[in-house]
């Protein structure tokens, strides 16, 4: 069984939906009710629905509690996340808001740390299957490495996914679990369809090749060749069609 944190939405809900498509029970965690309640109904009857703020620490404890009431938590996705745009200085010199980079870091980063070590804690009592007890994949971005003009809070938020990634997989390997993060491009979720059609055939055509925004099914499928690869483990993968972002 699979929990995916960010799970009613994106790159998470395409993940459920590729794992329930090749037999896996899975679980979206979502703070969306409403889109996490609809989206496991049109999963079928291997999704369930657990709503749970990553950010709080009782909410995803219970959320694994409930999950291995139902069977055996294998694998950990960590898709919950969100973004904005603020510069360190604005326009009038006034400093960045501190709420608001201490809320991008409470969600991606803090939320990330919740379900790898609440998911970590339920992954290391399972039998081993062929020395293995669980996966666990967090979602960075490539913002982590070439973060844009006004990506401050969500650049070091996914900075610190990523450079959480090499230690949590050298703690867990004592108890056979991987940890592995994936770091996307410009990937065309509901995050980006409110943007114009022309301004995202822009962002299309600046990708390298394939010259196209990133789609959640191309997220899903490197997800599922984690859970596959035993061999990969402690590693970032960016997935962005060669994409190297400019300042802005
Ligand atoms: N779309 C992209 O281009 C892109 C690129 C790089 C990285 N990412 C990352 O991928 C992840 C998924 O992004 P997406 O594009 O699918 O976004 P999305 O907005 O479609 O989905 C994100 C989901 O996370 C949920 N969420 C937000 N805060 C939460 C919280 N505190 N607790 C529980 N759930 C919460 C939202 O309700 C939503 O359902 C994010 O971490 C994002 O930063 C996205």
């Amino acid at each position: 069984m699979a929990v995916v944190s960010g799970g009613a939405s994106g790159l998470g809900l395409a993940t459920a939906a590729a794992l329930v498509e090749t037999g896996v029970r899975v679980i979206l965690a979502d703070r969306n009710e409403e889109a996490g309640q609809e989206a496991a109904a049109k999963l079928g009857d291997h999704a369930t629905f657990v709503a749970t703020d990553v950010v709080d620490e009782t909410s995803v404890s219970e959320l694994m509690r409930q999950a291995s009431g139902i069977g055996a938590i294998r694998m950990v996705v960590s898709c919950a996340g969100i973004g904005i745009a603020e510069r360190t200085i604005d326009r009038s010199g006034n400093p960045h808001d501190f709420s608001s980079f201490d809320r991008v870091i409470r969600v991606n980063l803090m939320g990330t740390f919740n379900m790898l070590r609440f998911g970590a804690q339920y992954l290391s009592r399972n039998d081993p299957l062929e020395g293995q007890r669980g996966v666990i994949i967090n979602t960075a971005s490539i913002a982590a490495y070439d973060g844009q003009i006004g990506q401050l809070a969500y650049a070091a938020s996914k900075g610190g996914i990523v450079g959480l990634t090499l230690p949590a997989a050298r703690d867990l390997s004592s108890v056979g679990i991987r940890v592995v993060t994936i770091a996307p491009g410009i990937m065309d979720t509901p995050l980006l369809g409110m943007l114009p059609e022309e301004v995202r055939a822009a962002l299309g055509a600046s990708i390298p090749f394939p010259k196209r925004l990133g789609l959640p099914s191309d997220f899903a499928k490197l997800a599922i060749a984690i859970l596959d690869n035993d061999y990969l483990n402690g590693e970032v993968i960016r997935l962005d069609g060669a994409l190297r972002m400019p300042p802005r």
